[in-house]
């Protein structure tokens, strides 16, 4: 028996998570696994119910759960709150609480949807890349942090920082899923000016050795940015700290078409996992049946791998979604026009991959 706990969230996160648990609910009785799911509050909701972003119930019952799927977080109704009271800090609270210090994120482009990314399809057809972000220290937690000084005279500040055995764990995540593909790892920092970052390429260059089979090389992230969009498919592996890691996703999710196709896990060192699209909470098409679920259904299909060891399943979902993708089936932010396509919406691009895996 495996517990998923659900988190919802904000803007099209419900509308989202409900074609997962969709998706869910069909292998869960297809392949026998088992699974029992339990929902929670996350982010504005729960600041609306509980006036906490991450309510104790919330985080007791996900650490307790063998995996975690959640929508998003966040809208313009609680922008105005202090920062320790924001929906993000809810986010921020989970990942920590939960030590998960590993951040998956693959940027798969689909052969269906290259004309959807803004690059020239040859730039990016083909690509396949995995950015393993490190989530729970670095310049997100790193103390001291604040605003302070009288008016007019303030100073904000925020400390980048790193420990050797924090660097080496996520280091060594990043060799082993470098070892299982094609055996290329990129470490980006910025070691010509930031300490924090010196260390950084130390730990990775000590950790080398120990994978003869990994070719390592070392970039600064101004022209990891740059070399993202000129030349993606140099890439197969990068491996960065939280704020870098946070910035070159969501330039590699681009790369892709649409950002609503990519999901994330976010892991600790007992294979507990949270899994979330890479998205965000997109208030401006909330409940309008507008949103693509394909990344949190995706983002099942990760969290049956990697916390639940049951790559069958897995694998049936990623298939069901090649398929739909390759029937023409399209939400408004991966259509491009052409006739084949068809544009459907959250529920029903949600229905076109339940009714496929039901019929298996
Ligand atoms: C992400 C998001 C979060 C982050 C925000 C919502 C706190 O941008 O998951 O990439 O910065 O980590
Ligand atoms: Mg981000």
């Amino acid at each position: 028996m495996s517990k998923i706990v659900l988190l919802g969230g904000d803007g099209i996160g419900p509308e989202v998570v409900a074609e997962a648990i969709r998706v869910l609910e069909v292998v869960n009785q297809r392949y026998g696994l088992g699974i029992d799911v339990e929902e929670h509050l996350i982010g504005g909701s729960a600041i609306d119910a509980t006036g906490e972003p991450l309510p104790e119930t919330t985080l007791k019952a996900a650490k307790n759960a063998d995996a975690v799927l959640l929508g998003a977080v966040g809208g313009p109704k609680w922008d105005l709150l202090p920062m320790t009271s924001r929906p993000e800090k809810g986010l921020l609270k989970i990942r920590a609480g939960m030590n998960l210090f590993a951040n998956l994120r693959p940027a798969l482009l689909y052969p269906e949807l290259a004309s959807a990314s803004s690059l020239k399809p040859d730039i990016v057809s083909g690509l396949d890349l995995l950015i393993v972000r490190e989530l729970i220290g670095g310049i997100y937690f790193g103390e001291p942090r604040g605003i302070e000084g009288p008016p007019g005279q303030r100073v904000g500040f925020n400390t980048d920082r790193y420990s050797e055995p924090e660097i080496e764990r996520i280091g060594r995540v990043a060799f082993d899923a470098a070892n299982r593909r094609s055996k290329k790892l990129c470490s980006v920092d910025k070691a010509n000016v930031l300490e924090v970052t010196v260390l950084w390429r130390e730990v990775m260059m000590s950790l080398s050795p120990e994978y003869p089979e990994v070719e390592l090389s070392h970039m600064y992230v101004d022209n990891a940015a740059m070399q993202l969009i000129k030349a993606p498919k140099q890439f197969d592996v990068m491996v960065t700290g939280n704020l870098f890691g946070d910035i070159l996703s969501d330039a590699a999710a681009m790369l892709t078409g649409s950002i609503g196709m990519l999901p994330s896990a976010s892991l600790n060192s007992d294979k507990q996992g949270l899994y979330e699209p890479c998205h965000g909470s997109a208030p401006d098409i909330a409940g309008r049946d507008l949103a693509n679920p394909l990344a949190t259904i995706l983002s099942v299909a990760m969290m049956l791998h990697h916390s639940l060891n049951e790559s069958k399943a897995a694998l049936a979902i990623n298939n069901a979604v090649k398929s739909v993708l390759s029937a023409g089936y399209r939400t408004q932010d991966i259509a491009s026009g052409d006739s084949g396509e068809e544009l459907v919406g959250c529920h029903a691009i949600g229905d076109a991959v339940v009714d496929l895996l039901s019929k298996g």
